[in-house]
């Protein structure tokens, strides 16, 4: 037997301080049990959740036919390996390229892991088509995730130091600069990676029409268009796919966060004559496609993908984007712009806000606070007006004390 459970948050979090590794450092808080939109401490204390797990919790804490499918699917069983196929992932497979411009889907298990199998997806094309394209061209400021090969295309120094020799083979380019992106592709230029609107690099969207200049270049030059919509996608930006708001088809697209609802769950989607180059045996993971987590994004797809469901998440994102734009212009001081697409907006800062989610809990507020700059909201898609009211009224506050500070 282990240590007994701890009885009180202040227990756990020193058990934590004495057993994991240093690498996070959360919120003083225990997450009991979530409802809604709002999450509970293990000290009963109620807080609206702004941040969603990180854009993942998009039905809420308690959508009861998530809950049910997991349940049910975990009684019956929890894993199969893909020595097998399970109905819940070759169902998910289907509403994925029904409503998607995928022909083919493979299954993972976190956003680094969809977007590693898009850059092995187009290396191997290359590769087996005879051709020496290699290269993978990224942007300045993107975020794709903490493997080797992703933080590598991640275009931010600061998750890529201590980590050297990074793979060869990647460059970047501002996010943004069609005359940048065009002069750096060679015949050496395998894909062009890149995320529809930078989450992590601070809620930064692309100049109207960039991406589908981006799709015309990247054919013009035979080069592979690989779209990171790990964050962006199912229902986030008020269409199932941020990529369908623009006019263009990317060649291969990967999600995670909101696709499992909260279960680990990640996708990798791509045309039939791409995905081709995926022979058997070529790539692969042992929870890919696992039918718990399966099941859990068949009731996320089915939801999220109404039309009544993904109209509600442009009004709230309205609502926030609104709330935040009025932020900005009563804040002067402390706030610069606000800017987002459906629920996932950010409010820019002029000082440093990185104590402001330590505030914001405090008052009853899950928030988070991009690089210290760039509050960003992505709350549960099932957010309700007078729960954003709520979290505006509490960040309005925050701004205010932090303009006297
Ligand atoms: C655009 C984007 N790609 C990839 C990732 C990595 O996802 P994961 O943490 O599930 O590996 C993230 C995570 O924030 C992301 O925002």
């Amino acid at each position: 037997m282990g240590r007994a459970a701890a009885s009180t948050t202040e227990e756990l979090i020193e058990r934590a301080e004495h057993s994991c590794l240093k690498n996070y450092r959360p919120l003083p808080v225990v997450i009991d049990h979530g409802k809604g939109a709002r999450l509970y401490g293990k000290d009963g204390k109620e807080y609206i959740d702004f941040v969603g797990g990180i854009a993942v919790s998009c039905l809420g804490y308690d959508h009861q036919p998530l809950i049910q499918a997991v349940q049910e699917q975990a009684a019956k069983v929890m894993h199969t390996s893909n020595i097998f196929w399970n109905e819940p992932a070759v169902t998910l497979a289907e509403k994925l390229t029904t409503n998607s411009f995928a022909d083919r889907v493979f299954f993972a298990n976190s956003g680094a892991e969809a977007n590693e199998a898009m850059l092995k997806l187009a290396r191997k094309y290359f590769h087996d088509r005879g051709e020496g394209r290699f290269e993978i061209i990224a942007m300045d400021r993107s975020f794709h995730g903490r493997t080797m090969a992703t933080v590598t295309c991640t275009g931010q120094e600061k998750y890529r130091v201590g980590f050297e020799p990074l793979l060869p083979g990647v460059r970047h380019v501002p996010f943004g600069d069609l005359a940048a992106l065009e002069s750096a592709i060679t015949e050496r230029t395998a894909a062009v990676l890149l995320e529809p609107i930078q989450g992590e690099g601070g809620l930064r969207m692309p100049a109207p029409g960039y991406l589908a200049e981006v799709r015309q270049l990247c054919s013009k030059h035979g080069v592979l268009m690989l779209l990171d919509e790990v964050q962006s996608g199912v229902g986030r930006t008020g269409t199932l796919f941020a990529y369908e708001q623009e006019g263009f088809e990317p060649d291969a697209m990967s999600l995670a966060k909101g696709i499992g609802g909260g279960m680990p769950l990640a996708a990798m989607l791509t045309k039939e004559d791409i995905g081709a180059c995926l022979t058997y045996g070529s790539h692969g993971s042992t929870y890919g496609g696992n039918p718990v987590a399966c099941a859990a994004g068949n009731v996320v797809i089915d939801t999220v993908k109404e039309p009544a469901f993904l109209q509600r998440v442009q009004q709230a994102g309205a609502r926030v984007l609104a709330g935040f734009d009025a932020l900005a212009k009563k804040h002067r001081r402390v706030a610069r712009e606000a800017r987002g697409r459906g629920l996932w907006c950010g409010l820019e800062l002029t000082v440093d806000g990185s104590n402001l989610a330590k505030e914001a809990i405090q008052r009853g507020l899950v928030l988070n606070c991009i690089g210290g700059r760039v509050i960003r909201a992505a709350p549960p898609l099932v957010i309700t007006d007078e729960e954003i009211d709520k979290a505006l009224e509490i960040i309005d506050g925050l701004l205010t004390d932090l303009a006297r500070a």
